[in-house]
């Protein structure tokens, strides 16, 4: 009977939530029979968020819509928490799933506390302690975790930020990270992987030479930043060997000053976001990835790709301390020289591809999913090859 099942809300805005929380939402519809689940997006993201929904078969039960032009955090704020609460009173769910950082995660967990519903954070733990990088990101995610009621960690430094916090031990269960599910997902689909935007890749990448892919959106590279890392791709650019493929990020202030910048460099090729499946497939073709991307740190380490993270501050040290990501933040001359390095030492680069991933076994999902069986007393979750 449909009333007596559990009532699961999923709220999520943008790419990489929708790229992390697929798997958790596949979990929970498997299991049917005991829980409802239904999913709101706040539409933060319109088009890179469409894209990931489509490739994973998530269709929501509502959307906000809410996204405009270069909008403000206030605006996306106020309006997810203005159109949530109806949605909220009207669905009374018993339990808001949300993710990471974003300001869709902060506004959903304040609308849920608000009607008093449980709040779970995916990907819970993640610090800094420098509430302006990543911005906003650093603060959403420690209102997220004041709020919420379980806390999933990808690692177990997450849980012990959490810990030292002062959150309920019994309330956080370390996971991995739902992305290395969604990896492993999408490779299922990537033998013999054909797409019209892969055939157009193979035209226009030389395979011959080393390909360094990048992405970046970061609010704290904004500006000045952003300016230094494209000075930076310029100068790597012509390095012999090498091409350089850049999915530009659609945020105005990101896409206006790198196309200005690169958009005439004949071995720098600028396109739109990938689609999910052909970005793995991309990254899989890579000799490097530079990036400001939390989401693409965590995946590369399973695909054996070295990556340069341009930001100066880490949430995810477990990659750093591993050996496979190296933080070179945003300026020119380190972004180029350890980039240099990197392609010149075999022995460094074999070094960094050949660490094992930190953040997950693909099972992520399946131990999100086991915490609401036992917690309900309906049963558990058999891991086959946990
Ligand atoms: C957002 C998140 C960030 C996350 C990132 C992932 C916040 C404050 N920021 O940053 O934490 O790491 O997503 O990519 O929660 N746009 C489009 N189409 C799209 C997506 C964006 O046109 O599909 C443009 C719009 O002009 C939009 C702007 O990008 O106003 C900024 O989007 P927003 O979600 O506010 O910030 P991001 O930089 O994408
Ligand atoms: N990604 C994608 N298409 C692209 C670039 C990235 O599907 O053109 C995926 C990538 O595989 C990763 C996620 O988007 O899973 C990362 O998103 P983003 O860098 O926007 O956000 P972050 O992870 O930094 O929050």
């Amino acid at each position: 009977m449909i009333n007596d099942k559990i009532k699961n809300l999923f709220v999520f805005g943008t790419r990489p939530e929708a790229i992390k929380m697929a798997p958790v939402i596949t979990a929970f519809k498997e299991c049917d029979q005991f829980f409802e689940t239904k999913v709101c997006v706040t539409a933060q993201h319109r088009e890179m968020l469409d894209q990931v929904l489509s490739f994973f078969g998530i269709v929501p039960d509502f959307d906000l819509n809410l996204m405009t032009p270069n909008q403000t955090l206030n605006r996306i704020t106020g309006e997810a928490l203005l159109l949530l609460d109806d949605i909220l009173k009207e669905y009374d769910p018993d339990n808001v799933f949300v993710h990471g950082d974003t300001t869709t995660s902060m506004a959903a967990s304040l609308a849920s506390f608000n009607r008093g519903i449980k709040v779970s954070h995916i990907e819970a733990g993640l610090r800094t302690y420098n509430k302006y990088s990543p911005y906003p990101e650093e603060i959403n995610r420690q209102i997220t975790s004041k709020i919420a009621d379980f806390h999933f960690s990808p690692t177990l430094n997450a849980k012990s930020n959490l810990l030292k916090e002062g959150i309920d031990p019994e309330s956080i269960v370390v996971t991995g990270n739902t992305v290395i599910d969604a990896l492993f997902f999408s490779q299922t689909k990537l033998v013999d992987y054909e797409s019209a935007q892969v055939e157009e890749l193979k035209r226009q990448l030389d395979f011959s030479k080393q390909i360094i892919l990048v992405t970046g959106h970061r609010r704290e590279n904004h500006g000045s930043g952003f300016l230094s890392i494209c000075s930076a791709l310029d100068r790597v650019s012509k390095l012999d060997n090498i091409t350089i493929i850049y999915p530009v990020h659609m945020n105005p202030n990101v896409k206006g000053p790198v196309y200005e910048r690169l958009g005439d460099n004949p071995n720098i090729i600028l396109i739109p976001p990938l689609s999910y499946p052909d970005f793995v497939w991309l990254m899989s073709k890579s000799k490097i990835i530079l990036t400001d991307s939390g989401g693409v740190q965590e995946e590369a380490p399973s695909l054996g790709v070295p990556v340069l993270v341009m930001r100066d501050t880490t949430e995810r040290p477990e990659a750093v301390d591993a050996g496979t990501v190296v933080l070179v933040g945003s300026d020119q001359d380190r972004i180029f020289n350890t980039c240099k390095a990197l392609l010149d030492d075999l022995n460094l680069y074999e070094e960094m591809a050949s660490v094992k991933n930190p953040y997950g076994d693909g099972h992520a999902s399946g131990r999100i999913l086991d915490f609401f069986l036992k917690k309900y007393g309906i049963g558990e979750v058999k891991l086959v090859n946990a």
